[in-house]
């Protein structure tokens, strides 16, 4: 941290404007602030005030009129827009094995195909059934970072080849992951966890959809549309890869519509870091998904933005800068012009169950804005007659809160652990009605 920077910083926001001006404190800080003293005060927009003055105090107004202003507002300003669900799209089941992970589930493998045309890049689904769960299952689903064959060590999962970014060389080639990262993220995915309580799982790979690198989008879902309607650039409000991610998981959910293994009406979709941004923006615009999971989210998902805490605008547009649309890089260093903010993404998850989650050495994601966002949350779940998380100070690390916005701070580190799986099935299963 420039220390010198901040010294200055810190003076010159405690003078008048016209003094903070000359010494240049009109520049947004540059430095990532993990000084709680620091974060400054800033106010936040009210779900439930209208862009006309309007104030919200019904459920009514609410879903015809608020909601659908807040959701234009993460369309134009920060996810951008996504198309509708292809006409031409077609799900082939490719493989299927009902004695998979030594007979306790039935594994799937379907690929969903956008368009007949040869590069309408594929998407692979896995879907695990549970075999001792009577049919439909409920389920959850989430995009993995690297690849299906990675959530288990099951021989039978199919490696594919995946567009991947050498940061090094700075250059991307088409690969087939190694055997040796079968598996790789098992303590993320907690199968028989959720196959003792009756869920499905399902994922999704990151790359099928977009390859997560500043051009990765040509060999991804975005290139491939934007080529379809004939254009060579990106408009300022068309979507970025988190846009592409949580329209993919949509996609999935087409599926599960079509496989009478699947009760589609109580799917989860739930996802880690900036798949937890993800499962946010997938659950904000697809309102089948029954209940919503942020897990580390950080910046750009749970977190406040105007917040000086942690990461920033400023850093995800310049590290990330294919995750958002082109209007959302205005707002580097400037999130208190921002016309909403990301409470107002959890809430658009209302009235259905939404969590969020966070890590006790996780300040990269700034617990307390996460914690903060499902908080504020709250009012738009009252007008349902719903409680939020129930508190209003932030609890105690392993004490998870909250009643239809549920929250938890764990200890360690930026992951998804079995603790965080045990209360997210807990949590469905009490808004699903089981496990009594
Ligand atoms: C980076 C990024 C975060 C993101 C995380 C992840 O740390 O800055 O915004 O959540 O990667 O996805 O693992």
């Amino acid at each position: 941290m420039n220390s010198t920077f901040a010294k200055l910083f810190a003076a010159a926001a405690s003078l008048p404007l016209s003094c903070a001006i000359v010494l240049g404190a009109s520049a947004p800080p540059p430095d990532i602030n993990y000084d709680e003293s620091k974060v400054g005060s800033y106010t936040l927009p009210d779900p439930l005030v209208c862009a006309d003055g309007t104030k919200v105090t019904d459920a009514a107004t609410w879903r015809v009129k608020r909601r659908p202003e807040i959701l234009e507002l993460f369309r134009a300003n920060m996810h951008g827009r996504s198309p509708a669900r292809p006409a031409e799209m077609k799900f082939e089941v490719t493989s299927v094995d009902k004695q998979a992970l030594g007979g306790r589930a039935t594994r799937k493998e379907i690929t969903v195909r956008f368009g007949p045309e040869p590069d309408a890049p594929p998407m692979r689904l896995l879907l695990y059934v549970p075999n001792a769960a009577p049919k439909p299952v409920p389920a959850f689903i989430g995009v993995n970072f690297e690849g299906n064959h990675t959530i288990a060590a099951d021989p039978g999962i199919t490696l594919t080849d995946q567009w991947t970014w050498d940061n090094k060389t700075k250059t991307e080639s088409l690969k087939r992951p190694g055997e040796e990262t079968r598996g790789k993220s098992i303590g993320r995915w907690a199968l028989d966890k959720a196959f003792a309580r009756g869920y499905a799982v399902a994922t999704i790979p990151r790359a099928d959809i977009e390859p997560d690198y500043a051009e990765g989008w040509r060999h991804g879902i975005r290139g491939y549309s934007l080529k379809k309607s004939g254009r060579t650039e990106f408009a300022p409000d068309d979507w970025g890869a988190i846009g592409a991610w949580a329209w993919g998981l949509s996609r999935a959910l087409d599926y599960f519509e079509t496989d009478s293994d699947i009760d589609a009406k109580h799917v989860v979709v739930m996802g880690h870091s900036r798949m937890g941004k993800t499962a946010l923006w997938a659950g904000a615009q697809d309102e089948r998904f029954a209940i919503v999971i942020s897990n580390d989210s950080g910046e750009g998902g749970a977190a406040l933005a105007r917040r000086w805490f942690g990461e920033t605008t400023a850093v995800i547009n310049k590290a990330f800068p294919h995750w958002f649309c082109a209007n959302f890089k205005q707002f580097s260093g400037h999130a208190d012009k921002l016309p909403m903010d990301q409470h107002e993404l959890v809430a658009l998850s209302a009235p259905r169950p939404v969590y969020v989650a966070s890590a006790e050495e996780d300040r990269w994601a700034d617990p307390r804005g996460e914690f903060l966002s499902a908080k504020n949350a709250g009012p738009v779940y009252q007008l349902f007659g719903k409680e939020g998380v129930g508190v209003d100070e932030m609890p105690a690390v392993n004490h998870p809160v909250g009643d239809t916005v549920g929250y938890h701070i764990r200890t360690g580190k930026h992951d998804v652990t079995e603790y965080d799986w045990e209360q997210y099935l807990r949590f469905a299963d009490r808004h699903f009605g089981r496990g009594k």
